[in-house]
């Protein structure tokens, strides 16, 4: 079988991320942070450590600005709900994924908050969506779709021209580029633990920066202050309560160490397979790769084939051991720019395991499907 989903979610994930979940599960899988017995204790070590792990990854000097979450989506719904006050207005970027969409659409259908969602991410465009309310800006640091980057320094420059922070939604690019805040600008970070950074499923993380403070998503207990039948205010208790996701948070912590140390070699890798991939691509006749402009663009390719829907050639590249996807990956804002909302298009995510010959493999296979279709 050959998988490039890894957009979705990487697989197979390092080795050393199956160990230490096979070990936080059988030996020392107690409640992090929530007993003093010795393997409460060692489970809460494990937490802090993926969180200290984290950090340095982050260039931030303070693990204590993180807080877990169980997705990207769950960071994202915790920055924006926790975040936004009645009345308020939001920008957000044109290419966003539904994990930012959907939240804020629920808030603007109810009346709490106005959202400009604009056209292109350009710098003027952004400053003329500003409006005295306007207290967030929300972009992604590259589309699920095509892979294309945005830059976001440059997006936070603009929004820092009227102080407003930039919340930014690195789902694709945790792991692969640079997303500390010196680099994106960003005052709240988004990210998923399961893609790029080699977690397990189940697991997330928002940075935020010092002097923003969210109101919870969830309420509950978090092991400290338990005389209080009243939420800590500390972070990052006041944001994660709940038992904690300790086996994808050991794998995790192996991840964030691995990527950590190669990062400039997996991104010179997916690149180099993704280079390869378009360039095949664009000698097959009746294959359209889809593109709103940037030049830069992680391992993400996404491609309509005329003569047959995304979903028609998923399902041929499945029954021939090739693992994509299909449809309009969660994103209809961009899908609607590119005019592919009706067809959707075939997604290829490539990840640190991916070979050149499967690239082949792949190409060659379409060149099958798109022979039957003559
Ligand atoms: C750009 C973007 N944002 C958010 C998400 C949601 O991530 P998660 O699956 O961790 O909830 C995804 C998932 O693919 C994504 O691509």
């Amino acid at each position: 079988m050959i998988y490039f989903d890894n957009a979705a979610t990487s697989f197979p994930k390092i080795q050393e991320a199956y160990k230490a979940a096979y070990s936080a599960m059988t030996e020392y899988g107690a409640n992090p942070g929530r007993s003093g017995h010795s393997l409460s204790i060692r489970a809460a070590r494990a937490v802090m450590s993926c969180r200290e792990e984290l950090a340095q990854h982050l260039k931030i000097s303070e693990p204590m600005r993180i807080a877990f979450t169980y997705s990207a989506t769950d960071a994202l719904n915790t920055a924006i709900m926790g975040l936004l006050n009645r009345g308020e207005r939001v920008i957000a970027g044109p290419y966003e994924h539904n994990a930012v969409m959907r939240p804020l659409k629920e808030l603007e259908k109810e009346g709490q908050i106005e959202l400009t969602v604009l056209k292109t991410t350009d710098s003027e465009e952004i400053r003329s969506a500003v409006k005295p309310n306007t207290t967030l800006g929300v972009f992604s640091h590259a589309s699920n779709v095509t892979g294309e980057i945005t830059d976001l320094m440059r997006v936070s420059r603009v929004l820092g021209e009227y102080g407003i922070p930039l919340l930014a939604d690195c789902a694709q690019t945790a792991g692969v580029l640079d997303i500390s805040p010196q680099a994106t600008g960003a005052k709240l970070i988004a990210m998923p633990g399961h893609k790029g950074l080699q977690g397990l499923h189940g697991t997330g993380a928002l940075y935020i920066a010092e002097g923003y403070e969210l109101r919870p998503l969830r309420y509950g207990g978090t092991g400290s202050l338990s005389e209080s039948m009243y939420q800590p205010t500390e972070m990052p208790d006041a944001l994660e309560s709940g038992t904690q996701n300790l086996v994808g948070l050991a794998a995790l912590c192996e991840g964030v160490k691995f990527v950590g140390g190669h990062i400039d070699e997996i991104r010179e890798y997916e690149g180099f397979l993704t280079d390869n991939l378009r360039e095949m691509l664009a000698e097959l006749s009746g294959i359209r790769v889809l593109r709103t402009g940037s030049s830069e663009y992680v391992g993400v390719t996404a491609f309509t084939i005329d003569g047959c829907t995304s979903g028609e050639a998923a399902d041929f590249l499945s029954e021939n051991g090739i693992c994509v996807r299909g449809g309009l990956h969660c994103a209809p804002s961009i899908h609607s720019i590119l005019g592919t909302l009706s067809t959707g298009a075939v997604r290829v995510s490539v990840g640190l395991f991916n070979t050149l010959d499967e690239i082949k493999a792949l190409v060659s296979a379409l060149q099958r499907l798109l022979k039957s279709l003559r």
